[in-house]
């Protein structure tokens, strides 16, 4: 099987795609210089088409499947939720439409972030407009009337008359601006699709069958949460030439009962398809945990069946999981959505640890932090330094890992974050786990020039469950910058949790065919 990537950033949806499918990827389209570095370096020889908006696609090479995850921003509860509208970064899915228009794979993956279920799929017709700016003069009155009222009892010119009047005011507009929100709400409901009405809509019309799952990595086990939405969708006309048999020879591989679980490091860098296809090829071992992931040719056969260990190492190890722990009820899941149509790929594992936030891209904005502070709190820089001890002056001492004279035995900060890799605090539960299905995980921090702790590049790498040294590698080799590598690896995919709703998926269209 032919795979075309779209929008393919460092591949993490391809290897699952090559994985769930057992093909190849033939080109990719990346408009990022960074992460087409990383793909030149992992994918060699195969062709990168640069910005979509440029290509023709009548010039391209013919695919079985196209896969690709559009930006998300847009969509994404943490973005300008402009919905899929012309002009708006995930109004390329457009683009993605149009290429499946005049390429016309047999299957189409899809991935996207949760937002896409509730997002807007297209522009406020003329009613939805009024009615929000409605509702959103009322809302200004109210603050407006608060703001008196709030001045009046500052400056203590608050009577009996003025107050009632005053309260009465706020009462009767508060009431109005609920009514009118309400009114909006109901509007946009029925004149609006969301964004993922738009997606399947848009497939439909182009003759695909889709069908969709929502899938948390922290559900195949991964430390965090991170739920994304997995779309396959299938040409309704196209011969089923025994493409969708395959499906069992993936499960196979996604299941496999040798896979090994636990083990040593060794086992689990050639199980991740690093040890085995590019051994001893230049990555400078120590400053990224030891790996040995480096430049070097990729062997595809071989990587693809070391990739297929790996997750057969990750069914095995959660199925151990599923046997020894009770199935996590629904109330402790601290979810409040209702699950979507198939969204329960297996129970949800994620409710019975405390859970890293998930690696996002702005980790790589190198200082520039535009979260708000809330956020900033809950992101993986700062939640696993404030696992640490506060910097002191003797950290400077010369490599000393723990202090001397009278608090002698005490770890030093150095000491400390050596120490992290295996004292996690209420994180262990869910480091294990996912070093379990995996392989060891790596330092959290490294010593930035000031010598503090920032967070290490190659454990949100790890956290996707990418195999060592897939983006970071490029860091040591001067590739690409640790910003590079931290953003390109807070955009991706976690392989294991789209092969999981690949699994589920396939599954759900050999039942429906
Ligand atoms: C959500 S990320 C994809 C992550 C990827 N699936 C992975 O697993 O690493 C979206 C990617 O689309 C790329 N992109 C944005 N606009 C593009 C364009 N006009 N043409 C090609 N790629 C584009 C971005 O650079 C980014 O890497």
């Amino acid at each position: 099987m032919r795979i075309g990537s779209l929008f393919s950033g460092a591949g993490g949806l391809d290897l699952a795609v090559e994985e769930a499918f057992g093909g190849h990827t033939v080109w990719h389209c990346e408009l990022d210089p960074a992460a087409s570095k990383v793909l030149a370096h992992r994918w060699p020889g195969v062709p990168n088409l640069g910005d979509i908006t440029a290509v023709d696609w009548s010039t391209v090479e013919a695919i079985d499947i196209l896969c690709g995850g559009f930006p998300c921003q847009d969509v994404s509860p943490a973005g300008r939720r402009a919905g899929l509208k012309d002009g708006t970064r995930s109004g390329l899915w457009a683009m993605f439409a149009g290429a499946i228009a005049v390429l016309r794979p047999k299957v189409v993956v899809i991935e996207n972030v949760r937002g896409l279920l509730s997002a807007d799929g297209e522009e406020w017709p003329a009613e939805v407009v009024a009615a929000d700016a409605e509702w959103a003069r009322l809302a200004r009155v109210v603050a407006l009337i608060h703001s008196k009222i709030n001045r009046a009892m500052r400056e203590d010119w608050w009577h009996g008359q003025y107050k009632q009047r005053k309260q009465f005011e706020l009462h009767r507009m508060v009431r109005l601006r609920d009514r009118a929100l309400a009114r909006f709400r109901t509007v946009k409901r029925r004149l609006v699709q969301r964004a993922i009405g738009t997606v399947v809509g848009d497939l439909a019309d182009l003759g695909y069958d889709a069908q969709w799952t929502t899938v948390s990595a922290a559900s195949v086990g991964a430390p965090h949460r991170r739920e994304r939405v997995i779309i396959l969708a299938v040409d309704a006309n196209a011969a089923r030439d025994g493409w969708d048999e395959r499906w069992p020879e993936s499960a196979r591989l996604v299941g496999g009962s040798d896979a090994a679980v636990g083990g040593d490091g060794s086992a689990a860098d050639s199980a991740c398809g690093c040890g085995t296809d590019v051994a001893g090829c230049g990555g400078a071992p120590g400053q990224y945990g030891g790996t040995e992931f480096g430049a070097g040719d990729r062997d595809r056969e071989r990587s693809a069946s070391a990739r297929g260990e790996l997750v057969g190492r990750a069914a095995a190890e959660l199925a151990t999981v599923d046997n020894l722990l009770p199935t996590p009820a629904a109330s402790r899941s601290g979810n409040n959505q209702s699950a979507s149509p198939g969204a329960a790929v297996r129970p949800s594992l994620d409710s019975i640890t405390d859970l890293l936030p998930t690696p996002r891209r702005s980790d790589g904005d190198g200082g520039a932090n535009p979260l708000s502070r809330a956020e900033r709190m809950d992101d993986v820089e700062t939640r696993v330094i404030r696992l640490l001890n506060t910097p002191s002056r003797a950290d400077g001492d010369g490599g000393h890992l723990s202090r001397s004279g009278a608090r002698s035995g005490e770890p030093l900060l150095p000491g400390r974050a050596i120490e992290m890799a295996q004292a996690w605090g209420k994180y262990e539960p869910a480091i294990r786990r996912w070093e379990a299905v995996t392989r060891p995980a790596p330092s959290p921090t490294e010593p930035n020039t000031l010598g503090n702790p920032r967070l290490a590049a190659p454990f949100p790498e790890w956290m996707m469950g990418w195999p060592a040294g897939w983006v970071t590698a490029l860091v040591v080799l001067g590739l690409i910058s640790r910003n590079d590598a931290l953003r390109i690896i807070g955009n991706g995919v976690c392989p294991q949790q789209a092969i999981a709703a690949l699994r589920w998926l396939l599954h759900v269209q050999a039942v429906a065919a």
